[in-house]
């Protein structure tokens, strides 16, 4: 069965979530590569700079981590609908494991901020789609309110089986570098599930003796979707203030993320960061991880482009083993990178500072 090759069900012991194992909705997910940037390690001076590719799975999203386990309790409780809010992958992640198991999926997402890839996702995939005249944060919304009246399935990051599944990324890397794990693990931070899951998977690891340390885990923001970097500047964490969204990187424009306090936490205990980066670093740092023969969407690459401020402000040193999480593969936003090569992005204006860095990186001007 798919199950018995699922990189995510490999780890069932970790996970302890369904009652009869013949439940499970697989599509064969997880096992994701652990690629070396060799280019970035030169251009960085950081010697080993990995990237654990998550947009290698089925949906092309990791994203589907968590929806093989949280879908698969779904199925179990015997519900027909699932629903979610979603910035794209989510959706796109819960409406095919949904078709799997033969249930309905409803899908809200916020009208025209969400990439082609991942609506055209949703729609192949069957699931009743509908755009609300609203951002991320207004979908979350509206779905809280009909989740209250309709017998259907909450598949949004806040359900605890999601993040279960979540946390098997975090035990492949400890795997692959053999139990030791690396200094850094940096991570994009949107509705701040992921940092959650995988701080959580190290802590368990840790506690169990697989490990005998902890990654600093760091979470980078974009700049214009930044409330847990205002939160840890202005408070250390204490509360958050939500703010209204604005970024390219559609995947992360979420303006009040539901697992912000489990983030501030995972930051706190393994030693991490949090920093925020400009529209023209994500855009640089995205086209750098292209040229290596990688690719993926912008959403991920806050993760190099944070990687460097972290390098700047000497808090990542030269013999440091990093891995960066890239979460969504390039073809999701394909209208972003051809944006970008063609120098629309550069003439829209919101792009000034890095020109003429972005400008030696394109390809096809
Ligand atoms: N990267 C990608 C490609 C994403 O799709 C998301 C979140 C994130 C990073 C941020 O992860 O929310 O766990 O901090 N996408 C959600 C969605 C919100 O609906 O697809 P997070």
């Amino acid at each position: 069965t798919e199950a018995d090759q699922s990189g995510v069900w490999r780890f069932r012991e970790m996970l302890h979530i369904l009652d009869d194992e013949a439940n499970i909705v697989s599509l064969r997910e997880g096992n994701t590569p652990l690629y070396e940037l060799r280019r970035v390690a030169e251009s960085t001076g950081i010697e080993h700079v990995f990237a654990k590719h998550q947009g290698m799975n089925p949906t092309g999203s990791f994203k589907d981590a968590g929806m093989t386990t949280a879908l698969s309790v779904a199925h179990e409780l015997g519900f027909d609908w699932v629903a979610c809010a979603s910035t794209g992958n989510t959706s796109a992640a819960m409406s095919a494991y949904a078709a799997r198991a033969g249930m309905r999926s409803l899908v809200l997402i916020p009208q025209g901020k969400i990439a082609w890839g991942k609506l055209s996702q949703a729609m192949d995939y069957g699931a009743l789609t509908l755009q609300l005249r609203t951002d991320f944060d207004g979908c979350v919304r509206v779905l809280n309110e009909v989740v209250k009246r309709a017998p259907v399935y909450l598949l949004n990051s806040v359900n605890p089986y999601r993040l279960e599944g979540q946390k098997t990324p975090a035990l492949e890397i400890a795997e692959t570098f053999d139990w030791e794990v690396p200094d850094h693990l940096i991570v994009p931070g949107g509705n701040l599930a992921n940092s959650s899951a995988l701080g959580k998977a190290f802590l368990e690891m840790k506690h169990l003796g697989l490990v005998t340390k902890l990654p600093k885990i760091s979470v980078i923001q974009a700049e214009g979707a930044n409330p847990l970097y205002r939160s840890l500047l202005s408070n250390s964490g204490e509360t958050l203030e939500p703010v209204e969204a604005h970024t390219r990187a559609s995947a992360i424009r979420i303006g009040n993320p539901a697992s912000w306090k489990k983030a501030v936490r995972v930051i706190q205990q393994t030693g991490g960061y949090c920093e925020q980066v400009s529209e023209a670093e994500i855009a640089l740092a995205k086209a750098e991880i292209g040229a290596e023969g990688i690719g993926c969407e912008p959403a991920s690459a806050v993760t190099l482009a944070g990687l460097k401020k972290l390098i700047q402000q000497g808090k990542v040193q030269s013999n440091e083993k990093v891995v960066l999480l890239l979460t969504g593969h390039t073809l999701k936003d394909s209208d972003y990178t051809i944006a970008y090569h063609r120098g629309d992005l550069l003439k829209e204006g919101e792009i000034k500072d890095l020109r003429p860095e972005i400008e030696l990186t394109r390809r096809n001007a």
